[in-house]
């Protein structure tokens, strides 16, 4: 019980940047939180922070001194939320609340990036003790605070009681144009709008979709990087003018939070050498490990997910700093060409449609892994609700995600967004566009991995004959793996007898 003889809604673990802004979003909307952290002053911290914002007077934040002081604020059954790291933190607190005597009645929920295979293990592990639920956040420190887009999965049961939280305080959209209507003030609320939280499956299936959602994320920005590199050392226009020509683009087909965030960046001025910041940042990209699993994934599932998968190349490769010093003074790239203004105008409309489109191939493969994904793990994920509570909220929130919603609503067990009429109709139009977009980076040198492995996969999707027919006679020469023929019965084998002088073909039975 706190000082006050209040028993709190939720009991908090961990206050760093989300967990902090999660907690204040929670008290926004009218429920009490007993905060813990190993760290005492990020506890002194929030609550000083709520009493600051919370013009109603009533304290909302509790502190908590230890698990177990925590334990015996909040109202029964227990309901307690985990911000922590990713990994092991996430079981050293529940192995210390089990310790604290957390009842078998109580619901834990892990809101980290937790890898998806972690949850599921972790909810098997606990069952006796607590009921372990997960649920993914997207939206980074503002997203937490103001409204986040939530992928809760595990216990149905225990989602039923989850749900009201969830949905007060995640990001709310207007159904109609797949707008986010976003809080941005202290003690704002939104009782309007469809909330961006809703249950995804099975323990591990909202980590899964998590996952996905940020190896999306990495090709999402891979492919505005990619456009940043192409017009600015490839046309050799300056920040304001990139600037510019993504503002007017994030107001048409291309509008999305990544590209609004990417204006900012640009637009940033150091403070103590007056030029533009990005000019300063050193060229080498960190990663948290989600863009690798979903690389990971897709391999192990069997589906082509190269947009991402490139992009997590790409971040790597901008690692090697040293190397490429060294490699830039000795390999040669093409001459200098110089165009017209009016040839620079025509490119920037090319590099245009090959965004939208390297973006479109971007989902598409993201939506497939997890189609493919569920079928093997016996998930049923509805596609048409995954893609609505994208729309507000998470990083890759765009208003092209209300596309995708109609997509799936039409066809609900849709096989790849390209064969959607929608967008298979804007490929169409735009892939000559596209095409020519990556020449033209080719044609500067500049490398374009994330656009050009979409048009390859496009390229690839749309090939009714592919030269698998010539990879299977090599296998067949060297390794006996056998083929089967088009001219004959489907699914039987046939292998030639390579070494012998006659070649005889024969069936495998
Ligand atoms: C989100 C983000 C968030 C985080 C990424 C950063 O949806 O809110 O994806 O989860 O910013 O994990 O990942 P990297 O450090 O790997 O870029």
């Amino acid at each position: 019980m706190t000082q006050d003889n209040v028993l709190c809604d939720i009991g908090f673990i961990g206050l760093g940047v989300m967990g902090n802004n999660l907690v204040l979003n929670l008290v926004d909307n009218g429920f009490s939180v007993a905060a813990f952290d190993l760290c005492k002053n990020k506890v002194q911290r929030i609550i000083e922070q709520d009493q600051a914002e919370n013009i109603t007077g009533t304290q909302r934040v509790y502190d908590s001194s230890s698990y177990a002081e925590l334990l015996t604020q909040l109202k029964a059954p227990h309901l307690i939320i985990l911000s922590v790291p990713a990994g092991d933190a996430v079981e050293q607190v529940c192995e210390s609340l089990i310790s604290a005597g957390i009842q078998t009645n109580a619901i834990v929920i892990d809101t980290g990036n937790s890898l998806w295979v972690d949850t599921v293990a972790r909810e098997k592990k606990y069952k006796n003790h607590f009921t372990f639920f997960s649920s993914a956040v997207s939206g980074g420190e503002v997203g937490a605070r103001f409204g986040p887009s939530l992928m809760p999965s595990g216990s149905f049961e225990a989602w039923s009681r989850i749900k009201p939280i969830w949905e007060a305080i995640a990001a709310k959209v207007d159904p109609e144009t797949g707008k986010p209507l976003m809080r941005s003030k202290p003690g704002e609320i939104i009782n309007s709008g469809e909330p961006c939280a809703a249950y995804i499956g099975p323990a591990g299936a909202g980590h899964y979709v998590k996952m996905v959602h940020n190896g999306i994320e990495y090709a999402d920005m891979q492919i505005i990087c990619e456009s940043y590199h192409i017009l600015s050392t490839g046309l050799g226009l300056n920040v304001n003018d990139i600037a510019d020509i993504f503002e007017e683009w994030n107001n048409g087909l291309l509008d999305s939070y990544l590209m609004e965030i990417t204006i900012e960046v640009l637009r940033h001025k150091s403070v103590d050498t007056n030029t533009p910041l990005v000019h300063l940042i050193l060229d080498k990209a960190e990663q948290k490990g989600t863009g690798v699993w979903t690389a990971i994934s897709s391999l192990d599932v069997g589906c082509p997910t190269p947009t991402i998968t490139q992009a997590v190349y790409a971040r790597s490769t901008s690692s090697f700093k040293t190397v490429r010093i060294k490699a830039s003074k000795i390999l040669k790239g093409p001459e200098t060409i110089q165009l017209t203004a009016q040839e620079k105008q025509i490119q920037i409309e090319q590099l245009h449609d090959a965004i939208y489109c390297a973006k479109i191939c971007a989902y598409a493969q993201g939506f497939q892994l997890m189609k493919l994904a569920a079928i093997e793990q016996g998930w049923s994920l509805d596609f048409t609700s995954i893609a609505k509570i994208w729309r507000a909220g998470c990083i890759i929130r765009a208003t092209f995600l209300q596309s995708i919603v109609r997509a799936y609503n039409e066809n609900s067990s849709l096989d790849n967004l390209l064969l959607d009429s929608f967008f298979a109709e804007q490929l169409n139009q735009r892939q000559l566009n596209w095409r020519k977009a990556i020449c033209n980076a080719t044609m500067f040198g500049i490398p374009n991995g994330a656009l050009s492995s979409a048009l390859s996969y496009y390229d690839s999707m749309r090939s009714e004959t592919l030269p698998a027919n010539l990879l299977q006679g090599q296998r067949d020469f060297f390794g006996a793996h056998t083929f089967e023929r088009i001219d004959k019965l489907e699914g039987k084998k046939y292998h030639v007898q390579w070494s012998s002088t006659e070649r005889k073909t024969v069936e495998i039975v």
